[in-house]
């Protein structure tokens, strides 16, 4: 493994770029800064290396932008409702960084430390860090670790391990950016997702607790469509999101399970999403305002999809969501698969 110096934070602490290299010659570039993973080479079927998730050149566009291109997302990933939940009869008030509710853990979340890494053995790096108790208002200190796997099978494996020394609430996932042709609209991208319902979003993109069906409608993906093929559709959930910003509940047992298939049938790029979390947020990347990103790259809205497996956003306030809540002894672990190929839709 490979690592050098990628720059520096405002307050002058050192962010270290680490690269894992697989025997097929893909590459998947990691940084301390966030957990966050800065670029992912993989082959299209021509053998052309593809870097299929959005990024950045330099810190300073990391701290400046609040897209969490990459980036580790914790405590609780997604929205909590009114920026307030109650654990134990006592209610803990958290920072109000999306209009009234609280995003992706708050002003200071996971994606803004430097964690330690550390090589941990097969082609793996473990990113690891001490979230003290009353960070960004959470209860309990949280001893949290993100594992990156880079297999020879060209799949980036990662695995979230976390205890508490007190009750908390977690909820961990990745917001990396997918376009599998490198640049360009997804909206080409063909999808399917194993899932018969989605989460019902108010207005604000919170979950309501109530369950909606997809069959038939824009938010269906159980055979592969194009991403873009109804996203403009006149439709109240998507005119919400401003396009897809939803929680999609995964069909399966527990355990490792298919989550999603994204295929581009420009670079013949397949990526298949497995989890073992029970849902998946699908964003179309519809508030991505334009700029310039990896060596000039253009960034525009829909110019990539996020495939966000998690815990369901707000499920302290939904009473049907499975809970996040980590009890002090507990542990807790998920992972996520995200496995490339050459191949077709399915
Ligand atoms: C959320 C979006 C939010 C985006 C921020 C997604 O996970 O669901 O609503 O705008 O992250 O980059």
């Amino acid at each position: 493994m490979k690592s050098c110096i990628f720059g520096y934070t405002k307050q002058g602490a050192p962010v270290t770029a680490y690269t894992l290299t697989n025997t097929q010659g893909a590459e998947c570039v990691l940084l301390d800064y966030g957990c966050t993973v800065q670029a992912l080479k993989v082959p299209d079927e021509k053998n052309a290396f593809i870097d299929v998730v959005l990024g950045y050149d330099s810190v300073s566009e990391y701290e400046e932008h609040d897209g969490y291109f990459g980036a580790a997302i914790g405590r609780m990933a997604n929205r909590v409702g009114a920026s307030v939940f109650t654990l134990g009869g006592k209610s803990y008030p958290l920072a109000a960084n999306d209009g009234v509710n609280h995003l992706h853990g708050g002003i200071k979340g996971f994606d803004k430390y430097i964690w330690t890494a550390e090589p941990s053995g097969n082609n793996t790096l473990r990113f690891s860090r001490v979230s003290p108790d009353g960070e960004e208002g959470y209860p309990g200190t949280l001893f949290v670790s993100v594992s990156y796997t880079l297999t020879d099978e060209n799949a980036l494996v990662i695995r979230y391990d976390a205890d508490t020394d007190a009750d908390t609430v977690i909820s961990l996932t990745n917001h990396s950016y997918f376009n599998l042709n490198g640049s360009g609209s997804a909206l080409n991208h063909i999808l399917q997702i194993f899932a018969d319902r989605f989460t019902e979003n108010d207005a604000a993109c919170l979950p309501t607790g109530k369950f909606l069906d997809v069959a038939g409608g824009p938010f269906d993906f159980a055979a592969p469509k194009a991403l873009g093929r109804d996203i403009d559709e006149n439709d109240e959930q998507l005119a919400c999101g401003h396009g897809y910003d939803h929680n999609y509940v995964l069909s399966g047992a527990e355990g490792l399970k298919k989550a999603a298939v994204l295929f581009s049938p420009d670079s013949g790029i397949r990526l298949t999403v497995s989890t073992t979390l029970p849902g998946m947020q699908l964003y179309s990347a519809n508030w991505l305002s334009p700029r310039k990103g990896k060596l000039g790259a253009q960034i525009s809205p829909r110019g990539a999809v996020c495939l966000e497996t998690q815990l369901f956003p707000n499920a302290l306030a939904c009473p049907d969501f499975p809970s996040p809540i980590l009890r002090a002894g507990e542990h807790y672990h998920s992972e996520t698969v995200y496995q490339f190929e050459i191949g077709s839709e399915n």
